[in-house]
Parts: C-alpha cells; sequence; structure tokens
C-alpha cells in the first residue's frame, strides 16, 4: 500500500464496521481488520468536475423550486413567492457557473462552488419546512399537489449536490468502491421514485404505461437493496472485487432502459399523445437525471477498467 493511500484512508476512512452510515457512538471502532493490500481510490478534477456538477444540478435545482411553486396551493402565496425567489436566485447562478466555465481558474470555480453550497443549504431547509408542513396535522398544515416523498426526493438531491460540493471543496479523496457504491444507492433509489411518480402521475387508462413504471419501481427498488448489500460487504475494507464490476454493468444496462422510457415519454407528452398530470419540463427533467445516472455508471466502469 502507498503512504498516500495510508494517509487518505486515515485520514477520512477508518476502516471498520461502520463506514459510513453508523451511529457514531455504535461504532466498533476499537477494531479494525487489515486492509487487503492497495485500496484503489477514486480520481477526479477539481475544475473539470465541479463545473459538471453546477451546471447539471443549478439547472435541476432551479426547475425543483419551478415544481414546488406550481404545486402549492394558491392561498399559500408566501410559500409561492419563497419558490419564485430560489427560482430566479439559481437562474443567476446557473448564468454566473456558465460565465465561470468560459474562461476557468481555480480561485472562480472555488467561489463558484461555495456560493451554490450556501444558496443549496437554505434551499434544503425550505424544502425541509414545505416537507414539515405537509405532513403534519393542525394550523401550520398546508395542501397542495407535492407528494411527501417528491419533497424528500428533492431534498435527497440537494443534499447529494451540496455534499459533492465539500467533497470537491476538501480535496477529500475516498476509496473507489465507496464512491461506487454510494452512487448506486442513491441513484437506484431516486430512479426507483421517479417510476413511483410516473405511475401516480400518469392517467389510470393508461394501463400499459403504469404498468411499465410499475415494473421499474419493483426493479429498481430491488437494486437499491443490492446495492445496500453490497455497501455493506465493501464498507470495511473497500476493496475492489469482481462483483462490483458485474453490478456495476447491470446498473448501467438498468439506468440506459429507464432513461429510453423517460425519453420516449417525454416525447409522447410533448405532442399531447400520452393521457397524463406530467408537465413535459418535469418529464425532461427526470430523463436528464436519468442520462446523469446512464454517465456516471458509464465513469465508473472506466475507472473500474484501469484497477488491476
Ligand atoms: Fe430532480
Ligand atoms: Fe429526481
Amino acid at each position: 500500500m502507498t503512504t498516500e493511500t495510508h494517509s487518505a484512508i486515515n485520514q477520512y476512512f477508518k476502516p471498520g464496521f461502520c463506514q459510513p452510515d453508523c451511529v457514531q457512538q455504535d461504532c466498533p471502532t476499537n477494531f479494525t481488520c487489515p486492509p487487503p493490500g492497495v485500496i484503489p481510490l477514486s480520481r477526479g478534477n477539481f475544475i473539470a468536475d465541479s463545473l459538471e456538477n453546477n451546471l447539471f444540478w443549478l439547472r435541476i435545482m432551479m426547475e425543483h423550486a419551478l415544481f414546488m411553486r406550481l404545486a402549492f396551493a394558491c392561498v399559500n402565496m408566501d410559500l409561492i413567492n419563497e419558490a419564485q425567489q430560489y427560482e430566479q436566485a439559481y437562474a443567476q447562478q446557473l448564468n454566473q457557473a456558465k460565465a465561470v466555465a468560459n474562461a476557468p481558474t481555480e480561485q472562480s470555480v472555488r467561489a463558484l462552488n461555495q456560493a451554490s453550497i450556501e444558496l443549496t443549504q437554505a434551499f434544503a431547509c425550505f424544502k425541509t419546512m414545505v416537507l414539515d408542513r405537509i405532513i403534519t396535522c393542525g394550523p401550520t398544515k398546508i395542501g397542495g399537489y407535492n407528494y411527501p416523498l417528491l419533497i424528500d426526493h428533492i431534498r435527497r438531491e440537494a443534499v447529494a449536490f451540496i455534499s459533492r460540493l465539500n467533497a470537491l471543496q476538501t480535496g477529500r479523496v475516498e476509496p473507489l468502491a465507496l464512491t461506487i457504491v454510494r452512487d448506486q444507492t442513491f441513484w437506484h433509489r431516486i430512479m426507483a421514485d421517479h417510476a413511483k411518480f410516473i405511475a401516480h402521475l400518469l392517467d389510470p387508462s393508461e394501463r400499459e404505461f403504469v404498468e411499465q413504471a410499475n415494473s421499474f419501481s419493483v426493479l429498481f427498488d430491488s437494486k437499491r437493496l443490492q446495492a445496500l448489500d453490497l455497501k455493506s460487504m465493501l464498507e470495511p475494507n473497500f476493496a475492489v472485487y469482481p462483483i462490483l464490476r458485474r453490478f456495476t454493468r447491470d446498473s448501467l444496462k438498468a439506468a440506459t432502459q429507464i432513461r429510453d422510457f423517460k425519453a420516449a415519454a417525454t416525447e409522447l407528452i410533448a405532442e399531447c399523445e400520452l393521457l397524463s398530470i406530467i408537465p413535459v419540463l418535469l418529464a425532461d427533467h427526470v430523463r436528464r437525471e436519468a442520462e446523469m445516472f446512464v454517465e456516471t455508471m458509464e465513469k465508473r466502469l472506466n475507472e473500474l477498467s484501469q484497477v488491476k
């Protein structure tokens, strides 16, 4: 094991049985297993990865604000206005990201990341407040058409964006196996949620589409459970085992299938040939997220192919 690998592991990821989602107090930190030789680390490029994340997620966040605004009850003008302010703030931040991307420097990218983190932390808190008011009872309860799972879902996407930017800002290096299983647990859950939203927003008369959406929901729930099992198996030492390659290939195949399903649905919705209450922008939004999942899995397979 190289010195660099040793220090990265020791600094951020102590091998053991509690990485990364145990409650700290419950971690058996007084014993570890010896790591199995060299642990491949995930490599990135600060400027390219920062710009890619900002250009993708800022547009996604702007659209979340729009979807929330459209689904609030018309009596909640305060929430409608606040959502609109986030929409405008993200439109400005997206323009800023495009400007920085024209001639990026480490300093301008770092400032962009920081501003995106702060804006998205505030937006995640707004989503939290809205979710709390949807699922409560009593005078603060709000109505409207935002499913609780949708708000939880878009909050998870905000948190994932923040944590990716934080990793870039602090130069955090992590084992490749951990990056891959975490990507998979995140994206499989996101895809399973999308399938459920689509099934519930299609017109009930569109029986075949509803059935297809339901079968994607079952597929991705099952993939997520398998990813969690793998995560648990790999966590103690973060080695790259052959199963990770097969599972990543399978994830790419499933991601491609749902991406194509969403692309076909988006086209039909745009042509008014599919009965639903899905706005075309929402259909395209979930298609772009599936595309990002496909691209991420392709990137990870490429990284895995470089591991001996
Ligand atoms: Fe989204
Ligand atoms: Fe999503």
